[in-house]
């Protein structure tokens, strides 16, 4: 699989995720697509940290294949299935994580899928620990630009639940799972970083 969104966001997602106060450790990206995403962030970050991939099943073998292509099977763990629209699918995770990190997935899977995930990355993650979310969101705040809104009427028509999310909604979910909302970040292309912090 390739992501033609990756070669335009993965920099300033980087210059993001450089720039938040985490301790060195294991990272869990949350819908890794394709995988070019992590290969990039193993290979941009230091030996210190390590990541785990996770995808629908279908979507692991590139993943898998990425990780060979790159060079990066020492950092980059193997892909685990998961399924979001599972209450319990973090079960299949082992580690304790420094960060976890979701990339344009929030408003692809059904809105239980993410109050499915915001509960699972409260149980994961270690204190102090960061939750970061990349995407297009809504906020009562200001006004929806038109680029998300017709984005928005593309995503219901083609994913079944999906949609625009409110920042306001997502941040009062997380605060239910144990998750401070710490800050907003306008990307470009009018995405947003969220990021959050275990308590
Ligand atoms: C727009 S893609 C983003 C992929 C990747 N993070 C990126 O930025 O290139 C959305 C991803 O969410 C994943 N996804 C959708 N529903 C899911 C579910 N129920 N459980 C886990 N992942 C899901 C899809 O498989 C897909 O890879």
């Amino acid at each position: 699989m390739y992501s033609g969104s990756y070669e335009r966001n993965r920099d300033p997602i980087v210059e993001v995720l450089k720039g938040l106060q985490v301790e060195p450790g294991e990272v869990l990206e949350v819908g890794s697509g394709s995988g070019q995403h992590i290969c990039y962030f193993a290979k941009t970050f230091g030996d210190e940290w390590s990541w785990q991939p996770t995808e629908q099943e279908q979507n692991v073998e590139s993943i898998q294949a990425w990780r060979e292509a790159e060079g990066v099977s020492a950092r980059v763990k193997k892909p685990v299935a998961i399924n979001l629209l599972e209450e319990r699918w973090s079960d299949v995770l082992e580690g304790s994580y420094t960060m976890v990190m979701s990339v344009n997935v929030v408003h692809i899977v059904v809105w239980q899928g993410v109050v499915n995930l915001l509960n699972g990355v409260g149980k994961m993650l270690k204190s102090g620990g960061v939750l970061y979310l990349y995407g297009p969101y809504r906020s009562q705040d200001r006004e929806l630009e038109p680029s998300n809104a017709r984005f928005d009427v593309f995503l219901k028509e083609t994913y079944e639940g999906g949609g625009l999310r409110d920042v306001e909604r997502v941040v009062e979910v997380a605060r239910g799972a144990g998750l401070e909302f710490e800050q907003e970040i306008a990307m470009p292309a009018n995405n947003r970083s969220l990021i959050f912090r275990k308590i």
